[in-house]
C-alpha cells in the first residue's frame, strides 16, 4: 500500500480517538448540568460555556477523521469488494455516532433554554454508548470477523 496509506491511516486514528474524547466528555457535562441546583446560574453558565466549546472542538475534529476514513475507503478501497461485511457494519455503527453528535447538540440546546427533560442518571447511561460504539467499531475494523 506504500506509506502514504499508513500516514493516512495514522492521522485517521488520530482524529477519531479525538472525535470521540469530545463524544465522551461531553454527555459529562450534561451529568453535572443536570445536578445544577436551579439558583446556581453562575455554576450553570460555567458548565453551557464548556459544553458549547466543547461541542464546537468536537465537530472540528469529526471532520478530518470522517474524510481520512473515506480517503483510505473510496481512495484506497480498503472496505471495498467481497469479504467487506466489517466495513458495512463499521459505517452503520459511524452513521450512529454521528446521530448521537446530533442529539449532544440537540441537549445543549434543550440545556441552554431550561428545557432540559432528563436526570443526572439517564446521562450517565448515555454516556455509555460511545464506549459501546467505540469498541465496536475498533474491533470491526482490526479483527475484520466478516
Ligand atoms: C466515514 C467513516 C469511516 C470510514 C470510511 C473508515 C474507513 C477506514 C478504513 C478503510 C480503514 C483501513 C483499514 C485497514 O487498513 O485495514 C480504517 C482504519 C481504521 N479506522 Fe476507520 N473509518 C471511518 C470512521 C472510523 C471511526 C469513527 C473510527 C473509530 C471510532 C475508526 C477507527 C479506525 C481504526 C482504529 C483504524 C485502524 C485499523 C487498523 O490499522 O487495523 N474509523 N478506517
Amino acid at each position: 500500500m506504500g506509506s502514504g496509506y499508513l500516514w493516512i491511516k495514522a492521522f485517521h486514528i488520530v482524529f477519531v480517538a479525538s472525535w470521540f474524547a469530545g463524544l465522551f466528555y461531553l454527555p459529562r457535562i450534561f451529568v453535572n448540568l443536570a445536578l445544577v441546583p436551579g439558583d446556581s446560574h453562575a455554576e450553570r453558565e460555567r458548565l453551557l460555556l464548556m459544553a458549547r466549546k466543547l461541542l464546537r472542538f468536537t465537530t472540528l475534529l469529526a471532520v478530518p477523521a470522517l474524510v481520512l476514513g473515506l480517503v483510505l475507503w473510496l481512495g484506497y478501497g480498503v472496505g471495498l469488494g467481497p469479504g467487506s461485511g466489517w466495513m458495512h457494519v463499521k459505517l452503520a455503527l459511524v452513521l450512529l455516532a454521528l446521530a448521537y453528535h446530533h442529539a449532544c447538540g440537540r441537549l445543549l440546546g434543550r440545556f441552554e433554554r431550561l428545557g432540559n427533560r432528563h436526570g443526572d442518571r439517564w446521562y450517565r447511561v448515555f454516556n455509555e454508548v460511545t464506549v459501546l460504539l467505540f469498541a465496536a467499531i475498533v474491533v470491526l475494523v482490526v479483527v475484520k470477523p466478516f
